[in-house]
């Protein structure tokens, strides 16, 4: 069966993080033959995504969005042809409110002659925005109406809902049609911004499923300060194993996967990261149910810092994530009587490390792991 869109949390590229303004063609370019030849293709990342700064600042004399001819000399179909001849997707960004938040033109009363323009020059997926709302707008009627715009357009567009988390949108983003939704404030490259993400998402997994995914906004992993924004970038990036750990909760807690950083310089360790098979399969199991946080044991560790996350998956295995986001090192434990196995039932957990890439063997009633601080254990469990 192909699968329909937005069924798993979406993978791919976007420009902002590294790049913000300065982007153009060739660059695109370059990053879409990367994804192919290093490898991100075949892990799963499909789409290439441009995010704010394409346009002029003015539509043309029909109202019609125009792409800087300075950036994009070839214009956008051309693009999306290259970027679907390499097997690709190809995803553009717009806003709900007149203007994006770096003041290009927005798509408020022009949503269906947009959806229709980027129809056009062949986009697979539309990142849309919430700044310079008019006030007296209701912003869910305006991402219905995008919704609906996009669903009518005659191309299969996924619709990636982005307002932060404003206006309580967990309660009727899915209704609106979007197939993934930011929850949260913009992501920075350092390790206060990922944690405090991380932690503010906990205990909301009844807000994510197939087909509409909590989007906690695009990775910093192997950005290390690359940014050209000193409000992404300014505090100098986090260490490998940070980028570990931002990694395996985005992907545990069932969070579209968007690289953001620059992968036609990156070192083999992100690539490890980013292309990481066993964590890439947990966040894209087909039932896309959200993780549970249980408290790790002893239970007198800060629950905000030290915490098991458990992913039940489609075929019966449960995800497991044993979480450290505090300064110094822990040695975490799991009951496994809180994920439903007794020790009556005579059950045990054949342990597959995730990470580390082995078999840990067959542990009855609990597993402990010594974690560093902001690192993280991930096993894959099997039944036995
Ligand atoms: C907002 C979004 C970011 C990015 C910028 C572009 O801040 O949250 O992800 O798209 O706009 O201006």
């Amino acid at each position: 069966m192909e699968k329909m869109l937005g069924f798993n949390p979406p993978m791919g590229w976007n420009s902002w993080n590294t790049f913000t303004w300065d982007i153009n063609e060739e660059l695109i370019r370059n990053v879409a033959d990367c994804m192919v030849r290093d490898g991100y293709l075949e892990a799963g990342y499909e789409y290439v995504v441009i995010d704010d700064c394409w346009s002029l600042k003015e539509r043309d004399a029909e109202g019609r969005l125009v792409p800087d001819p300075k950036k994009f000399p070839g214009g956008m179909k051309a693009l999306a042809d290259y970027i679907h001849e390499k097997g690709l997707k190809f995803g553009m960004y717009s806003c709900a409110g007149t203007h994006t938040c770096a003041g290009y033109p927005g798509s408020f009363e022009h949503e269906f002659q947009d959806a229709e323009t980027f129809a056009s020059w062949g986009v697979d997926f539309l990142k849309y925005d919430y700044c310079f709302k008019p006030r007296h707008m209701n912003g869910e009627l305006l991402y219905k109406r995008m919704s609906l715009a996009l669903k009518n357009c005659g191309r299969d567009i996924l619709f990636s809902a982005c307002n932060w988390g404003f206006d309580n949108v967990y309660q009727w983003v899915r209704e609106s049609g979007a197939h993934m939704y930011r929850s949260t404030e913009d992501i920075r490259d350092n390790w206060e911004s990922i944690k405090k993400i991380a932690v503010s998402q906990l205990d909301k997994e009844c807000y994510t499923s197939t087909f509409c995914h909590n989007d906690m906004d695009m990775l910093t992993v192997g950005m290390h300060g690359g940014s050209n924004s000193s409000f992404i970038g300014s505090v100098g990036g986090c260490t490998d194993q940070e980028y570990k750990t931002h990694f395996s909760l985005w992907s545990m807690m069932g969070s579209p996967l968007i690289i953001g950083c620059d992968i036609r310089n990156t070192s083999q360790i992100t690539k490890d990261i980013l292309q990481n098979p066993e964590i890439i399969r947990i966040n894209q199991d087909a039932e896309s149910r959200g993780a549970y946080r249980l408290q790790a044991e002893p239970q007198w560790f800060n629950a905000e810092e030290c915490f098991i996350l458990v992913k039940v998956l489609t075929d019966g295995d449960i995800a497991i994530g044993l979480f450290n986001l505090s300064d110094g090192q822990k040695e975490l434990a799991v009951q496994f009587w809180d994920m439903g196995i007794p020790s009556a039932s005579n059950k045990g957990l054949s342990l597959f490390d995730c990470w580390d890439h082995k078999e840990l063997g067959v542990f009855k009633e609990r597993f402990t792991a010594v974690v560093p601080a902001h690192d993280c254990t991930v096993v894959r469990a099997k039944l036995v």
